[in-house]
């Protein structure tokens, strides 16, 4: 299957980091004066957690790593313990060195084809959205107002600008505040302070990626085959020349809440099969199941799972 036939996008589920008051909660709240301005962090909390983890000893999550063995051959290898799927110390350590760094795939960019499109969305603990400008710019910023920091935008669609739900201000598709609803005899307040936090975006094929990381300076246009290679490595000859179909186009989007650890799903995706004959025995009898094969691509490691009896 073509990689541009379907993206997975894995979102682990935890508690919110970044506070927002719901729309839904928003909408019950009647204060028609402002209440004082909050400024939202512009860093994430990973950049945080990675400055203090430059000096601070190993946490147990990361003990849990260095007692697994990564050059163990194939054939001596054992499933990663469970710690590894309950500990919630360790989701944090993924999410550090997982989900918030690097690129990651957030949505398509038939998603954003025309001016004052939008959608939105949730990595990790960070609410984000992603929309194009009257100029044709694609822009990615924190979901979340300056002011109280309620979510701004929800779902996907077209919007001219973003209009908070809770009391009103108004964003432009650059990021830019161009009103802060009854805001008067506020001292030093200037709106070019309360634009949105921006995050990186970049574009590769059909894919749209953002960076979480702290060192890198959201304003910078991002070259997509440098965004490309930083994520995908060594695979993006593999993947740009064979794997990325230009005529598929961006249907529609559903999410599927799993409630297991993400890497269980990924688990089972990744077993190439080996449960298909006792868990879909439909499936199972369509397939020629005694010629499927995984391979590993390194040419010293080659596992191939043949015999599922
Ligand atoms: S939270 Fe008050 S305007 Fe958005």
């Amino acid at each position: 299957m073509s990689m541009a036939t379907t993206m997975l996008v894995i979102k682990p589920l935890f508690s919110p980091l970044i506070h927002h008051q719901s729309s839904r909660t928003a909408r019950l709240h009647h204060h028609t004066i402002p209440t004082p301005l909050r400024r939202v962090p512009t860093h994430l909390p990973t950049s945080l957690a990675s400055a203090a983890a430059a000096a601070a000893p190993p946490s147990a999550a990361e003990s849990l790593v260095d007692d697994f063995d990564p050059e163990l051959p194939i054939e001596e290898a054992l499933t990663p313990p469970s710690s590894w799927y309950t500990d919630p110390s360790f989701l944090d350590l993924e999410l550090d060195r997982i989900f918030y760094r690097g690129w990651q795939a957030v949505g398509c960019t038939d998603q954003v084809k025309s001016p004052q499109a939008f959608f939105t969305g949730r990595l990790g603990s960070v609410e984000f959205v992603v929309c194009r400008d009257d100029n044709g710019k694609i822009h990615a910023f924190h979901n979340v107002c300056r002011h109280h920091a309620s979510l701004l935008a929800s779902g996907s669609g077209k919007k001219s600008c973003f209009v908070c739900p809770y009391h009103g201000w108004t964003y432009a598709l650059n990021g830019a505040l161009l009103r802060a609803t009854r805001i008067k005899g506020i001292r030093n307040f200037d709106v070019k302070e309360f634009g949105l936090i921006p995050l990186k975006v970049a574009t590769w094929g059909p894919f749209v990626l953002l960076n979480f990381e702290k060192d890198v300076s959201p304003n910078q246009e991002v070259e997509s085959d440098i965004a490309a290679k930083e994520w995908t490595g060594s695979c993006v000859d593999i993947l740009g020349n064979s794997c990325i179909d230009p005529s598929l186009t961006y249907l529609c989007r559903r999410e599927y809440t799993l409630e297991c650890n993400w890497k269980v799903f990924c688990d089972n995706y990744l077993d190439g099969g080996y449960h298909v004959p006792y868990a879909h025995k439909g499936l199972a009898s369509g397939l020629k199941l005694d010629s499927y094969s995984t391979t590993v691509d390194q040419p010293t490691m080659p596992m191939i799972l043949t015999d599922l009896e």
